[in-house]
């Protein structure tokens, strides 16, 4: 304690006043240059301690002050007790924080931990990459309704009444001829009542089954559909079409058309694409085959045209749907549908960033 801070044996009031402050000041020093707890306390029982601390000698000397200066030095005396105090305490949990085990461990050169980052979903990365190779082609993109009516999903599309497509087994019915569209091929209907030809439009959409017997078959997966109607169009413009989309994304391997069946298109076609993983010779993926299955196509119907108002007389068109799921597999050799619905996010952003990077190549 230095003498020149030392409180008089009967001081002034004035003295009393100033002093006290000079000594709060003095106190809040002291704590702030306190490292360690055992400082403090030290720096403490010097200042707040009850035998022979600091501010005692003030306490004392209050009481030997005139009566009518009590009050107002009484006051000063508990303002710099206060300040003191806080000043005291304030200090404590600031050592006493970076004195906790977590603060001792802390790493402060160690980097920061990652931070979550949303990905696109690789059937999503998937259909964007077929729509920007149908957009090349001058085709427009369209969307429709996932609640359609029957006419539209069946009817307009040339499936015979009673056809067992629509049977409760198959098809999600909400109410009364209501239903979750089972395939992107209504949103044909309603782009020909929309438009007139010529048309090139791409469908991207969710579609909806029931297929509640077979485990490998989801409730809700997407479809792309595509349509084509104008004058003269003829199925070279199908093939020609669709051999391109083919040898641009899969790369040039070697496809081929089998014939087969739709209501809405005839003739009809499956388009098949050599297996990636075997590259022909037949493996799991392909069943032996040497070949995957890709779309189904074919010339629209002419009652699908008539069905809203297209002169079939005059028009022509063709039409493929195709599951982006499913050629998502074949492209980048998933070995099974359900990893990507599992909506495990350690498989999905594995399968994204290798989307992605394939996708920039
Ligand atoms: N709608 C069919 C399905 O869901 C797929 C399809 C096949 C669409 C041939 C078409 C087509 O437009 O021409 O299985």
């Amino acid at each position: 304690m230095t003498t020149s801070w030392a409180l008089p044996d009967n001081p002034k009031l004035q003295e009393f006043v100033d002093l006290a402050g000079a000594l709060a000041t003095r106190a809040s020093k002291a704590f702030a240059a306190a490292t360690s707890l055992d400082a403090l306390e030290e720096a403490r029982i010097e200042y707040l301690g009850d035998q022979r601390g600091q501010l005692r000698a003030f306490q004392i000397a209050l009481g030997k002050l005139p009566k009518d200066h009590r009050p107002s030095a009484g006051r000063q005396f508990n303002t710099v007790k206060q300040q003191i105090t806080d000043a005291y305490e304030s200090r404590k949990l600031q050592l006493s924080a970076s004195n906790a085990p977590s603060a001792q461990l802390a790493d402060p050169t160690m980097p920061a931990r990652q931070q979550w980052r949303g990905a696109k979903h690789p059937v999503t990365l998937v259909i964007e990459e077929i729509e920007g190779i149908f957009r090349e082609l001058g085709f427009t993109i369209a969307t429709g309704p996932e609640a359609e009516t029957e006419w539209y999903n069946f009817g307009s599309l040339n499936f015979p009444p009673n056809h067992p497509a629509m049977d409760l087994h198959d098809t999600l019915y909400l109410t009364g001829d209501v239903l979750l569209r089972t395939h992107t091929s209504p949103v044909q209907t309603r782009t020909l009542q929309r438009y007139a030809p010529p048309i090139r439009v791409l469908i991207p959409g969710r579609v909806y089954r029931r297929d509640f017997f077979d485990p490998s078959h989801a409730p809700a997966f997407e479809q792309i559909e595509g349509l084509c109607v104008d004058e003269g169009i003829s199925f070279v413009d199908l093939k020609a079409t669709l051999t391109r989309f083919a040898n641009r994304f899969f790369g040039k391997r070697p496809t081929r058309f089998r014939p087969s069946f739709f209501p809405f298109t005839e003739p009809s076609a499956e388009m098949d694409v050599q297996c990636g993983v075997c590259g022909g010779v037949g493996c799991g993926v392909c069943k032996q085959t040497g070949w995957v299955e890709i779309l189904g196509s074919g010339m629209v119907h002419p009652a699908v045209l008539e069905a809203t108002g297209v002169d079939s007389e005059r028009y022509t068109g063709w039409a493929f749907g195709m599951g982006p799921a499913r050629i998502a597999l074949s492209r980048y050799g998933i070995p099974d549908i359900r990893l990507l619905y599992d909506s495990d996010v350690r498989f999905l952003e594995q399968a994204a960033a290798q989307l992605s990077a394939k996708t920039s190549e």
